[in-house]
């Protein structure tokens, strides 16, 4: 078993003191931290071997090339994909998402469609289906959330039929810490001769993850959520399901022949990347996956489950303390704790260098499922440890006394 405190020295950024307090990161869902290896590598890529990728023959640029491309086969690997065509960079999920709505989404759907959504879903995974569905006449549904923020699978079963056309569904909540079973869904999904496009921004980081298994058509993660850095993510998707969609963005980088009224495309996985990619944000991500390999996916999880019961134990023992969610959830807890303002609670916590979030996280639909203007979420990684969820209940503590006594 890896030595969890030895990783968690990884990462710089947690060896500071943050309003005079030690810092306590528990936001890593918004974003993770970053080991000193991602680091490194970014910073050595603009140091030794900063040039374009693919068009170069100077030595430089087959570094570059090398650096991507190598990055590309470490996701396809990390995820269990078949080939490399099926890996597409992109600025994250929500980039990945909007491709296959502008793209797969316009191509197939029309008035009379169907597009199956659940009610816990991202605005990320809400919005690029909206926006086809106006395109296209298609509907939108929504799969119903229980009491606990689980769905049922004879509600999937009810709700996708054979107007279904696409079901787009997070893996893992952001806000409740739900796993949905994709597995389970993908089947019924198929039956219909459906697509499922899952939203996997909180699951590739968190959890090992098999594309091929799971039998998602689409598959969606952002690098910056599970140690590497901003501004690149991934698509995956089938390769008899991409080769037969256009593009999305048009330009350099992307075309196979240009003629002055029409021109054609590179094979995949490039057709879908144009203009200079992301370069650093590959080569970081590449880094990233190297570090959670190391570690191991199943020791993350079984860290961050061993930390999520243990925090929501101590935090049920705190009077006024609501939690939303699921038991068996990933490792996050969203609350609200009596009559403290959420983001109230979080500026209390704050001063105490605890950062936790507060608001709607971009899940505005479900506040309004969970009857909420808002809520606090505190998010666990393989960094984090039992002090610092100890440290996180003695500030909720102290920030019921603060409230309690200003109210
Ligand atoms: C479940 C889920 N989906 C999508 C996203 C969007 O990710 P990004 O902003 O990296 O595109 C997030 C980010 O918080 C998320 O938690």
């Amino acid at each position: 078993m890896t030595n969890m405190e030895s990783v968690r020295k990884q990462f710089p950024i947690l060896n500071q003191e943050v309003n005079g307090h030690p810092l306590v990161y528990l936001d890593s869902s918004a974003t993770s931290q970053k080991p000193s290896s991602v680091i490194d590598a970014v910073s050595d890529y603009y140091k030794q071997y900063n040039s374009n990728v693919h068009r170069g023959v100077h030595t430089l640029g087959t570094y570059a090339t090398e650096g991507y491309e190598g990055a590309r086969e470490k996701v396809k690997d990390f995820i269990n994909a078949s080939s490399i065509k099926e890996v597409i960079f992109t600025r994250g999920t929500t980039t990945a998402i909007n491709t296959v709505a502008s793209s797969y989404g316009r191509d197939h759907l029309q008035s009379g469609d169907e597009i199956v959504l659940t009610k816990m879903e991202h605005h990320s995974n809400i919005i690029p289906w909206q926006q086809i569905a106006k395109a296209t006449g298609a509907e939108l549904k929504y799969i119903p959330l229980q009491e606990d923020g689980t769905i049922l699978i004879e509600d999937v079963e009810k709700l996708v039929t054979e107007r279904t056309k696409i079901v787009a569904m997070t893996h893992v909540s952001n806000v409740l810490g739900t796993i949905n079973p994709i597995k389970e869904v993908a089947k019924i999904a198929h039956k219909q001769n459906a697509v499922i496009v899952v939203d996997g921004a909180q699951s590739v980081p968190h959890m090992r993850v098999d594309v091929q298994d799971l039998d998602a058509d689409f598959y969606a993660f952002s690098a910056h959520k599970m140690c590497g850095p901003t501004g690149i993510g991934v698509l995956y998707g089938k390769k008899s399901l991409l080769e037969k969609m256009e593009p999305v963005e048009f330009g350099g980088e992307m075309i196979d022949f240009v003629n002055l009224h029409d021109s054609t495309w590179k094979e995949l996985p490039w057709k879908f990347e144009g203009g200079t990619p992301i370069i650093a944000g590959a080569i970081g991500l590449g880094k990233a996956i190297d570090f959670l390999n190391e570690v191991g996916m199943d020791n993350v999880e079984a860290h961050e489950s061993e930390l999520v019961s243990y925090a929501m134990e101590q935090m049920n023992t705190i009077d006024g303390m609501t939690i939303y969610g699921p038991k068996k959830r990933a490792g996050l807890v969203t609350f609200n704790l009596d009559d403290v303002h959420p983001h109230d609670g979080a500026t209390a916590l704050d001063s105490l260098g605890i950062a936790v979030r507060a608001g709607h996280h971009c899940a505005q639909p479900l506040m309004r499922e969970l009857q909420v203007a808002a809520t606090a979420r505190a998010s666990f990684y393989l960094y984090n440890n039992k002090q610092d969820v100890d440290l996180l209940v003695d500030g909720l503590k102290k920030t019921k006394e603060y409230f309690g006594d200003v109210f």
